[in-house]
């Protein structure tokens, strides 16, 4: 079946950007000429000129000119849609990939994305987000360049009431992914908030669009604080970054490229084998699957109990501490109880 053409959305970079780079990281030794630049990109040299001046000025060191040639001092840790795509072949994640110097958020681009028919996996990356959105309305700080904030858009052939699975399927992911750069392993406080030292690091928005049977298309935003170097002041008892709990630069890329191939593994898993695998899984990973004092608070309450377990669609069970039973809880904020 021929897949659907969609138009790239206004913003997105500049797909012959994205060739030099590629160009220049994979010839990061060597000095290159900028005729050979242009011919290879098909662009003038003073075009190569013209976007060298904007790379510098994005932080990307080069060094050089057209006559002498152009050489990188430092791989930029750019989440470059060509590097990406080779590196993810085989997933539905290499085929389409929309990069965002800057835009509102990631999210609502890809719910764009999805009204307009595009395909299954399509992802949207951005160096940075001017609205970046949270979970009940709240925003997510997206300093430039120092996080991850990337949507996958998915079409899975699921039923509206098993979508809390996706949500746990993205933070397994994402845990995953995180916890090859960390000394201490992150928790996942439930459905998907990645904690390390108790203080958070990565959050998953998922929005969905769907009829009473069957979820049309959704959409998975990840936000990870990676090389912040410090957190907002309002923000710094309960948050932090992979730098500020390692004191060490990651790669934004390398990490996005395990958290991608990860997430392709437990979507295919729970496609294959149901919730019983992400359930157990989930169990394994998660301080607040059960016996986890918490309150709870919702759109109608909020409450204290101890968490026993998670039903078959993902939705957690909290134990009553006011004798009203075992509560099932769909969404709202978990936080640990004293
Ligand atoms: C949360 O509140 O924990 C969820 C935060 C989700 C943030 C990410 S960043 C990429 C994507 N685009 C958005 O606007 N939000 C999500």
């Amino acid at each position: 079946m021929a897949t659907k053409r969609i138009a790239s959305p206004p913003g997105t970079t500049d797909r012959r950007i994205d060739a030099l780079l590629t160009l220049l990281a994979e010839n990061s030794t060597i000095v290159i000429s900028g005729a050979k630049i242009a011919a290879e990109i098909g662009v003038t040299r003073q075009q190569v000129w013209r976007w060298m001046e904007k790379l510098r000025a994005l932080g990307v060191r080069v060094k050089g000119h057209p006559r002498s040639g152009y050489h990188i001092e430092r791989m930029p840790d750019i989440l470059v849609p060509q590097m990406l795509s080779h590196r993810l072949y085989g997933t539905p994640f290499a085929r389409r990939i929309y990069h965002f110097f800057k835009i509102d958020s990631t999210n609502s681009v890809a719910m764009r994305l999805g009204e307009s028919g595009e395909q299954h996996g399509a992802v949207v990356l951005a160096e940075e987000q001017t609205a970046g959105r949270g979970r009940a309305g709240r925003s997510w700080a997206s300093e430039k360049s120092a996080g991850i904030y990337c949507s996958v858009l998915l079409r899975p052939p699921i039923p509206p009431a098993q979508a809390p699975l996706l949500t746990l399927v993205a933070g397994l992911a994402a845990r995953d992914a995180a916890a090859e750069d960390l000394d201490t392993l992150p928790d996942i406080r439930w459905p998907n908030d990645l904690l390390v030292g108790g203080r958070k690091f990565c959050g998953i928005l998922t929005e969905m669009h769907a009829e009473p049977d069957r979820v049309h298309y959704a959409v998975v935003g990840i936000g990870m604080n990676v090389n912040q170097a410090k957190m907002p002041d309002e923000l710094a008892d309960i948050a932090t970054s992979l730098r500020i709990e390692t004191d060490k630069v990651h790669s934004r890329l390398e990490l996005l490229i395990r958290l991608l191939r990860h997430l392709d593994r437990y979507y295919n898993q729970f496609l294959a084998e149901g919730a019983a695998p992400i359930l157990r899984r989930f169990a394994e990973v998660s301080s607040y699957f059960k016996g986890k004092h918490v309150r709870i608070t919702t759109a109608k309450e909020s409450f204290t109990g101890t968490t026993a377990g998670l039903e078959p669609t993902g939705v957690l069970r909290v134990a009553r501490d006011d004798g009203r039973g075992i509560e099932p809880v769909l969404a709202g904020d978990v936080a640990e109880a004293s």
